[in-house]
């Protein structure tokens, strides 16, 4: 067991090895959840969201499954709408219901459904075990107080601690996320940050109370490339070192690839594609991987012109009949236009929702 696994489910607390002292208020009702040491860090199993509209019943998340383990990454790809962040926020348990609604499913962490506790319980989940950075840090931060503050202000919260060891953890966040002169930066306010300092703040932020499950919903996507490129290693590197599982959300192939050790690919609501890294940047099983792939600028392909996915994501209130992606398919045949593709068991511990995957190896 990690020195962060033995502090977070000792008897006494001591989180991040002996820097922090962590008090037994907050995080030790959260321990009497019923959470089990030796159960999978996060389980979910055939997730269903929906949200009715106007128009008819969009079924955003269309019973999505997967597993996150300590130290692992499990990176979640699809382009605009196909129900990543509703997963996210989901498991988080911050869905707006209405207009959204849990249709199904379980969010297991360490063994106890989240989907099943009521809100105080979550809320002392989401404090103490599962974190969550979002895309855009600066509407994410109060523009009105410092940034010291409103780190500060998780710890006296949440563990109870004063105003001046609040200050001393902020600090020592700061430090960590690598934000320089951290004693000085402290005071300052949101807008004095970069876009880039801004968004290590918000991760300073969800790793403030040592959450066993970190959730980055477009972490980067607002920053330039080279920022882009800190951030994510910034990320993997809180992770490895505290041994937390970690969703990574993207719509962009390029981001996830160095850091990810899983993918679920989403379309439309549906997971349509899950394996290790390797096998799906090196052999897509799904014609929406493939394209996706496709559609990654390369440098050896200079001055060709960039794939795109042919066609729009459908309207999730009125999928096409068979799968859904058969509008916009190359390798699409006459059975894809009635014939809703399962998630097919491919071997290796893959799974593809493709009739035909077997072709789409070969090609
Ligand atoms: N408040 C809402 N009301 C109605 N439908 C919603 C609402 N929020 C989300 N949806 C539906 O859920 C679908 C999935 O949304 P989600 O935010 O998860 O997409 P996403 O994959 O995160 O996309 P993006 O890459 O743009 O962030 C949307 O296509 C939309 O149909
Ligand atoms: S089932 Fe048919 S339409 Fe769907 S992805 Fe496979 S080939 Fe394409
Ligand atoms: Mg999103």
């Amino acid at each position: 067991m990690s020195t962060v696994d033995e502090a977070k489910h000792g008897d006494d607390t001591v989180a991040f090895g002996s820097r922090r002292q962590r008090s037994r208020t907050e995080a030790s009702q959260s321990d009497d959840l019923g959470f089990d040491a030796s159960a999978p860090l996060l389980v979910v199993e055939d997730l269903r969201v929906e949200f009715h509209t106007r128009e008819g019943v969009a079924h955003a998340v269309n019973g999505a499954s997967f597993t996150v383990g300590h130290g692992e990454t499990l990176g979640i790809l699809g382009e605009s709408g196909s129900g990543k962040s509703v997963t996210a926020q989901a498991v988080m348990g911050i869905l707006d219901s209405p207009p959204a609604k849990v249709g199904g499913g379980k969010v297991l962490l360490r063994g106890v459904d989240l989907l099943a506790l009521p809100e105080e319980s979550r809320r002392l989940v989401r404090s103490n075990r599962v974190a969550m950075v979002f895309q855009d840090a600066l509407s994410a931060l109060n523009p009105v107080f410092t940034v010291g503050y409103q780190l500060g202000e998780l710890f006296r919260i949440h563990r109870g601690v004063t105003r001046q060891e609040a200050k001393t953890e902020a600090v020592s966040m700061l430090d960590l996320v690598g934000i320089p002169g951290a004693a000085q930066r402290v005071s300052d306010y949101p807008h004095q940050f970069s876009g880039g300092m801004r968004q290590r703040v918000m991760i300073a932020m969800a790793l403030a109370l040592d959450p066993d499950v970190l959730i980055a919903d477009e972490p980067t996507t607002a920053l330039d490339v080279t920022v882009q490129a800190q951030i994510m290693k910034l990320l993997a590197d809180v992770q490895a070192e505290r041994n937390m599982g970690m969703i990574l959300i993207t719509h962009d192939m390029g981001v996830v690839a160095d850091v990810a050790d899983k993918i679920c690919v989403m379309y439309a609501g549906r997971i349509v594609e899950r394996a290790d890294v390797h096998s799906v940047y090196g052999n897509p099983a799904h014609p929406y991987t493939k394209a996706l792939l496709e559609s990654i600028p390369r440098i050896d392909h200079k001055g060709q012109q960039l794939a795109s996915i042919e066609g729009l994501p459908p309207n999730l209130t009125k999928l096409p009949e068979g799968c859904s992606f058969h509008p916009r398919c190359r390798f699409r045949r006459d059975r894809c236009t009635t014939d809703d593709p399962p998630l097919y068991d491919i071997g290796g511990s893959r799974q593809s929702a493709c009739h035909y995957y077997e072709e789409v190896l070969a090609t």
